[in-house]
């Protein structure tokens, strides 16, 4: 063996010897701080532990992730980023052009991901042809989920359509309870607001306004409509409903201060957390209209130094994907596993039917990435979209104003 290639053989021999040997280390930035997201989040720290990993917790609370992904930026800005990052959507190839995720197509290849995710969402973890996160579950978005006492102590059935969510809301009303539980945040307003416009505008008009940004999709009578309802809606929400965090709305259906509350299915890990059972104590239904609204949670690695906090890297990468923990993971968070492989036996009537929905829409070309919750648009254009559903939410703005404000903010934000 000549020299150098006698160099290179020792250097390989160095390297894995010395990562072989590194502890695993992870701090790991979330925002799963409420009851059922902490005991998820709690699964996969145990086996980070049971694997021989230390983590160092950074939980930022605030629902939706605004909060986490403002300290994530102060951080990645002062060079010193966390090893690991609650990641989603767009969010993570705008990182990857900036050259701050790592590269985790070694653990991909190793535990051959691409065989055991769907296409749809193997795409949101690549980067420029390679993998740059490991996802965790589907999150459903376009969710109602009403008290099932209120609704049969008053003769209501789930509803199937907007009229009739807006008659059974007027009937509670009438009765002295609040129809709509809600927080006012403005990623709980826009995650009413994209449940509501998928189910007037359908899955395609969704797509061309929220996916496409088609000016013509977002000026349409269509969308004058979907704000018509927004407005409507506000009706049906309590007086102290401004800054409420979205548990708290979960907690006020739980315990019978309000009916319904329209949220992504986290709200079914808060219900189950507290003991509630699906059916019984609570009941769950997609909003009305078809298709799906999809919000898959996912972790990436950022650039760090030394040589244990990559070992954690790859080792938080490979368990996060892998068949065990998506199953318990996900039994708990109230989401469905990522993997198409997991069992879904232990799981309950409302896991199963957003696998039933899932499969369905993604046959139907009616699966779509949720905009609410970063998945469809980058940052600059969904917070333009935000922005006005808030304001319009928040005032007597007319949904005429509305839907030009909405068009003039796309324009801008371009
Ligand atoms: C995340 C969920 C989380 C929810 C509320 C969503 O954007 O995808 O995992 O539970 O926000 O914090």
């Amino acid at each position: 063996m000549n020299k150098p290639a006698f160099a290179a053989v020792v250097a390989a021999a160095f390297v894995s010897a010395s990562s072989a040997f590194a502890e695993p280390q992870a701090e790991v930035l979330h925002w799963w701080t409420s009851g059922g997201e902490a005991k998820s989040v709690a699964v996969l720290q145990q086996e980070f532990a049971a694997n021989g990993g230390t983590w160092t917790d950074m939980p930022v609370a605030g629902g939706g992730g605004d909060a986490a992904m403002t300290a994530l930026r102060a951080r990645v800005l002062s060079g010193n980023a966390p090893t690991a990052v609650q990641l989603k959507g767009p969010a993570i190839q705008e990182w990857y052009e900036e050259g701050a995720l790592a590269d985790i197509s070694a653990v991909a290849e190793a535990e051959g991901w691409a065989n055991v995710l769907p296409a749809s969402i193997a795409g949101h973890m690549q980067c420029e042809g390679a993998w740059c996160a490991a996802p965790v579950n589907v999150h459903r978005v376009d969710w109602i989920w009403a008290n099932a006492d209120i609704l049969t102590a008053n003769g209501i059935a789930m509803p199937g359509t907007w009229d009739e969510f807006n008659a059974a809301a007027e009937k509670l009303q009438a009765a002295g309870i609040v129809p709509l539980a809600h927080g006012g945040q403005a990623w709980q307003d826009a995650t009413v607001f994209e449940a509501v416009a998928l189910g007037i505008l359908g899955a395609d008009g969704f797509r061309k306004a929220f996916v496409e940004l088609d000016e013509n999709a977002l000026t349409s009578d269509a969308m004058v409509a979907v704000f018509d309802q927004m407005r409507t809606m506000r009706g049906y929400v309590d007086r102290n409903f401004s800054g409420r965090d979205w548990n708290l709305a979960t907690a006020m259906v739980m315990n019978g201060e309000a009916a319904f509350q329209i949220m992504g299915d986290w709200a079914k890990g808060e219900f189950l957390a507290a003991g509630k059972a699906p059916g019984v104590d609570f009941l769950c239904a997609s909003t009305p209209g078809d298709g799906f609204l999809y919000n898959v949670d996912s972790f990436a690695m950022f650039n760090v130094d030394g040589e244990d906090k990559r070992a954690g890297q790859a080792l938080l990468a490979k368990l996060i994907v892998g068949k065990n923990f998506q199953k318990v993971f996900n039994l708990n968070k109230g989401s469905i596993p990522a993997r198409t492989d997991v069992a879904l036996d232990e799981f309950d009537s409302c896991a199963h039917l957003s696998a039933r929905d899932m499969a369905a829409s993604s046959e139907s070309g009616s699966l779509l990435p949720s905009y609410a919750h970063g998945m469809a648009l980058r940052g600059a254009q969904s917070g333009a979209i935000t922005d006005v559903v808030t304001a319009h939410f928040n005032s007597d703005m007319s949904s005429a104003d509305a839907v030009k404000m909405l068009a003039e903010a796309i324009a801008n934000s371009m």
